[in-house]
């Protein structure tokens, strides 16, 4: 079974996505965290998006490593967040990512994380949901995660918004098949369980 979870930065994907997966024994899969390390070999080694995006091994787990080598913090820096951004809008980078994905999550039973599990990754997944919160409270969580003044969060996350929602390929936006759930005033315990729910359920 695959639950896909997608939504706009800080609507609290990571969080719950790893909840899910735990409560229920699922394997969770970071899509985010292949191309934010496909941006920081583009940006270490100059070479064509595209080209790293084919060829770099990337494995995802407790830690991200990417070659061999542990990217697990490099990957997290804004540089790497705003070239990741970058990246994503390329369409040959797209293609080269899920088909990895993809790969990753034709046998077993996984939660998916994203902008584009539910519509392009896996369209055919059991449960999608489509997370999302205010704008400022996404930038306060995502400001006390990375313990910097929200507003310089909030500026850099609307462009972010911007060009994951504008982009020609693949843009942000909801499956029309997904269920949606704003979670601005919602614990992450509450949410998981309400997923973990629907996933049962649909389970019988
Ligand atoms: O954690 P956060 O929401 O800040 O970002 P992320 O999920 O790690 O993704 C980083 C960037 O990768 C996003 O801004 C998107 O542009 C891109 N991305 C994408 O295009 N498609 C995905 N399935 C996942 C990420």
């Amino acid at each position: 079974m695959v639950i896909a979870i997608d939504g706009p930065a800080g609507a609290g994907k990571s969080t719950v996505a790893r909840g899910v997966a735990e409560r229920l024994g699922f394997t969770y899969l970071d899509s985010g965290a292949m191309y934010r390390a496909a941006a920081l070999a583009t940006l270490e080694d100059r070479r064509e998006p595209a080209e790293v995006a084919r060829t770099l091994e990337i494995e995802l787990g407790e830690r991200v490593l990417a070659n061999g080598r542990d990217v697990t913090a490099a990957i997290r820096t804004p540089e790497v967040t705003e070239a990741a951004s970058r990246i994503a809008t390329d369409r040959a980078v797209r293609a080269a990512l899920v088909e990895k994905q993809r790969e990753l999550i034709r046998r077993g039973d996984w939660v998916a994380e994203g902008r584009d599990i539910g519509t392009v990754v896996a369209p055919g997944a059991e449960l999608k949901i489509f997370l999302t919160a205010s704008p400022e409270q996404r930038a306060r969580r995502r400001a006390a995660e990375l313990g910097v003044d929200w507003r310089t969060v909030l500026r850099d996350q609307t462009l972010r918004d911007e060009q994951d929602r504008r982009r020609e390929h693949s843009p942000l936006r909801a499956a029309p098949d997904a269920i949606a759930i704003d979670t601005t005033d919602r614990t992450v315990e509450d949410v998981v369980t309400q997923i973990a729910k629907l996933a049962r359920d649909l389970r019988g």
